[in-house]
């Protein structure tokens, strides 16, 4: 059974849907570390951002691999380099194309094929798996994810005003909403869970009830 878990940034999916998949004894695929990783090993050839052709070239020469909550790229574990500025910041110069989409969308099928998985992004539910048995996208407003984020950022050590993190996020938003192939929306069928003002063990319950939901609605089609 699939189970698809996309929101804008800053939503919460990624601690959501680990620990629905931990609860359900789920795999986890997390789509975002591997567009993160092909957007680092373009960065470290130092491949002109804006020269399309070389991007796809080179996302097509390049093996990801996905275990036990890891990203390699090539062979290497690139899981904590990936999360840095420079990488967030370069993503959308592959995310956008459609090319690597096609590319990456291909690998997470072939991840999740005949896997009892929770997979999370942006364009799962409405776009790589339209026929997921269950689909939630979870999101919250633009303020409460900032003020989340700020937080997060504060712990690492990283102090920056709301309204800092607030323009950078409108941004992601923005080029997360805007891409022509893999744009962030909800699927039609997915169940919407709207977090502000909910602690993320109400949201938790609320995403294992869903998928619960689905999980007996399947048992019944079954039947
Ligand atoms: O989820 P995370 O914030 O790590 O994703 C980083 C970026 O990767 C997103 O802002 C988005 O541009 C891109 N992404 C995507 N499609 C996905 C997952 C992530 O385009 N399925």
């Amino acid at each position: 059974m699939i189970v698809t878990i996309d929101g804008p940034a800053g939503a919460g999916k990624s601690s959501i849907a680990r620990q629905v998949a931990d609860r359900l004894r789920f795999e986890f695929l997390d789509t975002g570390a591997m567009y993160r990783a092909v957007t680092l090993g373009a960065l470290r050839e130092q491949i002109d951002l804006d020269d399309t052709e070389a991007l796809v070239e080179y996302a097509r020469g390049t093996t990801l691999r996905w275990e036990d909550y890891r990203i390699y790229l090539n062979g290497e574990d690139v899981t904590d380099e990936i999360r840095t500025t420079a990488v967030t910041n370069a993503i959308h110069y592959l995310a956008d194309l459609p090319a690597v989409r096609r590319q990456l969308s291909l690998q997470q099928r072939q991840i999740a094929e005949g896997r009892d998985i929770v997979t999370e992004g942006r364009d799962q539910g409405a776009e790589v798996f339209p026929d997921a048995e269950c689909k939630i996208f979870l999101t919250a407003s633009p303020k409460e994810r900032a003020r989340r984020r700020q937080q997060q950022l504060a712990q690492m050590g990283r102090h920056l005003s709301l309204d800092e993190v607030l323009e950078k996020q409108n941004q992601r938003d923005a080029e997360d909403r805007g891409r022509p192939l893999g744009a962030l929306r909800p699927a039609d069928d997915a169940v919407v869970i709207e977090s502000d003002g909910m602690s993320s063990d109400e949201v938790l319950e609320r995403a294992l009830e869903i998928v619960e939901q689905a999980i007996e609605a399947q048992k019944v089609k079954d039947c």
